[in-house]
């Protein structure tokens, strides 16, 4: 039996809507805060099998879903890189900051310490690939290099990403180095979560869109380009989704030269132009707003609807254009969920 969800991502048409949610496992479910609790700190339980596997397939249970993805993080790779990171409860994560080439030297990429460093999140994959029902896929992931280079840069969040900007603009060399080592390092990492069983692999570019058109060439689909190729010179086989949130009209360019397999898009793409020039090449992944998921009833069903209708000529996974954020009430999923599941294609 070949997966729905990998049908799709491989280019199939479907006969029913294959999905998942991003953050579908977190802080919106009270079985997840409840083990939270015991956890300690959501560090403590991404490095953690026996959390990370049950709060992984804690969505699947209760909306059964298409596809589990790995409970862990993008900023993952830079801590097994040697850099500091906390997850502070209401500030999101910290760390100390690269500001320019001089910090670099803070960082190793060596192996031995690389893959020690994250063997459990391979042991939780592991885990996964067995636990998991026959019929759902199994997502690794992991950031894109110019996305976790702005968490690394900047220290944390950010809303103007101007260290990550004036370091890049002032010294591309040095830059590309810190791009040259996220290349290689996330390279491994994407391959080891595909030699423990992930099926399928997705790339978050979750601030893509605030480049210009220069520097989304040389920083965001150079580096995924690479990151790419290195992935399928390992696993050729494995499908890899692309998600340049806000790239707008450059997802075009980034959906012909990267060469993923299928392309995740936001909300603020028009659906003809998701559909006439990036399905057109490759399935879709998208791109309900997750503010009408939170709103829930005929807004959000409506929106669902108008989407699976615009997209349903072609391959085409149904997600959100941004993860569940943590207000929404299950029952809106659950609701969202049932709807999905009754859609004829
Ligand atoms: O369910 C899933 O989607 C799988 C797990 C997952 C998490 N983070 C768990 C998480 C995935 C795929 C991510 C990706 C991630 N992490 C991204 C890319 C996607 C996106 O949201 O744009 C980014 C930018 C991060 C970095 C990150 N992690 C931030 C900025 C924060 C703090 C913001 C917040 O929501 O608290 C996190 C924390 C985080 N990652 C949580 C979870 C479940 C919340 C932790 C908690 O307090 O329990």
């Amino acid at each position: 039996m070949t997966k729905l969800f990998l049908q799709a991502i491989n280019g199939q048409k479907t006969g029913k809507v294959p999905f998942w949610f991003m953050r579908q496992a977190g802080r919106y479910l009270p079985e997840y805060m409840a083990l939270r609790k015991d956890a300690g700190s959501f560090l403590d339980m991404a490095y953690n099998p026996d959390f990370a596997v049950e709060v992984t397939l804690q969505p699947i249970r209760r909306f059964d879903m298409d596809a589990a993805i790995l409970f862990s993080d993008i900023l993952t790779v830079p801590h097994a890189l040697g850099q500091h990171l906390e997850f502070i409860t209401g500030k999101g994560p910290q760390l100390d900051p690269i500001r320019n080439a001089n910090d670099l030297g803070r960082l190793k990429f060596e192996d031995d310490k690389f893959h020690g460093h994250l063997k459990p999140v391979y042991e939780t994959v592991s885990r996964l690939s067995d636990e998991l029902p026959k019929d759902k896929t199994l997502i690794g992931f992991s950031g894109a290099p110019w996305t976790v280079a702005t968490y690394m840069v900047e220290g944390g969040s950010s809303k103007d990403f101007k260290y990550t900007k004036s370091f890049a603009a002032g010294d591309p060399a040095g830059f590309q180095r810190l791009m040259d080592l996220l290349v290689a390092s996330t390279a491994e990492y994407l391959i080891k979560q595909a030699d423990h069983g992930a099926e399928a692999l997705q790339i978050f570019d979750s601030w893509s869109g605030v480049l210009n058109e220069v520097m989304f060439q040389r920083w965001v689909i150079e580096p995924t380009k690479r990151l790419v190729e290195k992935v399928k010179s390992a696993h050729p086989d494995i499908p890899v989704i692309g998600f340049p949130k806000g790239a707008g009209l450059m997802y075009r360019n980034y959906a012909d030269q990267t060469g993923i397999t299928a392309v995740a898009f936001d909300q603020s793409l028009p659906l003809d132009f998701v559909r006439d020039e990036l399905q057109s090449k490759m399935c879709v992944q998208g791109a309900l707003d997750n503010g009408l998921l939170l709103a829930g009833g005929q807004p959000m069903l409506d929106e669902a609807a108008r989407i699976i209708d615009a997209l349903k000529g072609g391959p085409f996974v149904f997600n959100l254009g941004h993860g569940v954020i943590k207000e929404t009430p299950p029952e809106h999923v659950a609701e969202l969920s049932k709807f999905l599941k009754s859609v004829e294609l």
